[in-house]
């Protein structure tokens, strides 16, 4: 196995490993540490079935299952088809154009620890994956500014219908959401990570609302600052697995009349732990 850093933000391309076969434990751990110290993986040229996706992403622990029934593909497989078009006569989910960056699933009081997107097909053009380094996002605020932050929450909602770019004060009650600590101590390496997101997070709790927002704001423009992204421009066979804890994704926008079929798999994680928090 060969790894190739594919920014100085984060991302490595794992080279000369087949996810189609089984793996020694040596080689899972040399995945699995390269995982935690680049955050985001890519793995071009796979041939991945449903049953050797679904084995790889075992290997990292247990599966989340898929909430909304319309998007589950057998009885208890955990796949979701991120598409725009029917995926085995289900229909696709988040179907066209840009999506802001976000951590999957903060919306969840156990959001997942890692995805694993494979492409099956791609536009010609856009529907790129951007990826940012939470970590390096966090280490690269000022001190005064982490203090600030020291001991806030953030109330994280996704309403599918109402808010597909960015919460707004109108929502679903029913949309799932969930309060978590904004900066959080990485479940496996203890790295102090921002887990906030243009897309889900809604608010600080207790803070004025306005100066809640400005504040998200000046975090959102900070993270996203252009030396912190990695862009997968995606080719057919690519799996690309990220570290949901340490890492936050978006979406470019493409042509709706061109089709882009993902199949993804998440592997659950613990509630996130605030930065100094005992667990
Ligand atoms: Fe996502």
């Amino acid at each position: 196995m060969e790894i190739a850093p594919l920014s100085s933000a984060l991302g490595g391309e794992v080279k000369g490993v087949d996810l189609s076969q089984e793996m020694s434990a040596e080689l899972w751990q040399d995945i699995h540490d390269v995982w935690l110290e680049y955050k985001v993986l890519v793995f071009r040229n796979q041939d991945l079935s449903e049953e050797s996706h679904l084995r790889f992403a075992k290997s990292f622990g247990e599966l989340q299952p898929v909430r909304s029934a319309t998007h589950i593909v057998g009885d208890d497989q955990p796949f979701m088809y991120i598409a725009n078009r029917p995926v085995n006569g289900v229909p696709g989910i988040l179907p066209n154009g840009e999506m802001h960056f976000h951590n999957d699933q903060s919306y969840y009081e156990f959001p997942c620890k890692a995805s694993f997107l494979y492409a099956l097909e791609i536009p010609k053009q856009g529907g790129n994956t951007m990826f940012l380094n939470t970590v390096k996002a966090y280490e690269m605020l000022d001190n005064e500014l982490k203090e600030k932050l020291s001991g806030l929450s953030v109330f994280n909602v996704y309403d599918y219908d109402r808010n597909p770019t960015a919460p707004s004060d109108v929502y679903d009650a029913e949309a799932p959401q969930f309060t978590h600590p904004l900066v959080i101590e990485h479940p496996e390496t203890g790295e102090a990570a921002l887990f906030t997101s243009r897309l889900m997070s809604h608010h600080i709790v207790g803070m004025e609302r306005a100066e809640s927002d400005a504040l998200l704001n000046q975090l959102f423009d900070h993270a996203e600052g252009l030396a912190l992204r990695y862009e997968h421009v995606w080719q057919i066979g690519d799996l690309v697995m990220w570290d949901n804890f340490a890492s936050q994704h978006a979406r470019t926008d493409f042509d709706p009349e061109e089709t882009r079929v993902m199949r993804r798999i998440t592997v659950a994680g613990s509630r996130p732990v605030g930065l100094g928090v005992a667990a």
